[in-house]
């Protein structure tokens, strides 16, 4: 049985009395619920802050990127060792924006996925097609060139700690989601993969999401699907209500 995961990404929002002041509220609201795992991923400068608020609760930390190095002559970057220091325990690697503006290929997520998990950070990697590609019938080439990536890097004993996030482009922040049977398809092959390489036993452990306009309305419709872990949330995460709402609606009673 996998824990399903709701997890909040912040993106370039919040400062940090904003970030304090919704993850107060978030705490209340989600007090005591089981189950799920909830992960908030706030921007860097507000991880330490948000998990003095967390601390011995039910919400887990993440950050929304990190480099593959440990330390050394890398002005800007963070380390995977300092995220842990800073109490994230997840770490979101290869979201699109990251590939579309900051031209993160498939090989450095990769590189940054080993990198995660070797300090026991759990990587939620994201993947998914763009409006063109899946007009052109493309959606499974451009998933399966983004998955296979992270094979020749990951070893079987690790693999089973990643956690998907299967992301259509043309889904996010444009209120438009994908439907759900459609995600559940694209999801079922990503895990096909992951059984093709590492076995079905691990494949049957990895934990996969959607990601791409996901609200209090249509959460439980996905969570209906077979092989859909949960979700990957970003404009309703950025209030308490709607996400612990979606919470909620994921909580197995
Ligand atoms: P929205 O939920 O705002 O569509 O964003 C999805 C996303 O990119 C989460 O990483």
């Amino acid at each position: 049985m996998r824990i399903p995961v709701i997890a909040g990404n912040w993106k370039m929002n919040k400062n940090i009395v904003e970030a304090v002041s919704l993850v107060k509220e978030l705490k209340d609201f989600v007090r005591g619920i089981k189950g799920v795992d909830i992960v908030v991923c706030p921007p860097f400068t507000s991880l330490w802050v948000v998990k003095e608020i967390i601390n011995g609760t039910n919400i887990l930390l993440g950050a929304q990127n990190m480099y593959w190095e440990t330390k050394g002559a890398f002005t800007g970057e963070t380390s995977p060792l300092m995220l842990k220091d800073v109490g994230c325990e997840y770490v979101i690697l290869g979201h699109s924006e990251r590939r579309q503006y900051f031209k993160e290929t498939s090989e450095e997520v990769a590189k940054k996925t080993e990198a995660a998990l070797s300090v026991n950070l759990i990587p939620i990697v994201c993947v998914g097609e763009n409006l063109k590609e899946r007009e052109g019938g493309e959606t499974k080439a451009i998933i399966e060139q983004e998955i296979k990536a992270l094979f020749s890097k990951i070893d079987s004993t690790l693999a089973g700690r990643i956690i998907v996030a299967y992301e259509p482009i043309w889904a996010i922040g444009t209120g438009r989601s994908s439907s759900s049977q459609d995600a559940n398809i694209i999801i079922k092959f990503i895990r096909e993969l992951f059984s093709s390489e590492y076995g079905s036993k691990i494949a049957e452990r990895i934990r996969i999401l959607y990601g791409g306009s996901v609200n209090p309305q249509n959460i439980s419709e996905f969570m209906n699907e077979s092989d859909i872990d949960g979700a990957l949330v970003g404009g309703a995460s950025l209030y308490a209500l709607s996400f612990s709402q979606i919470v909620k609606a994921t909580e197995i009673l």
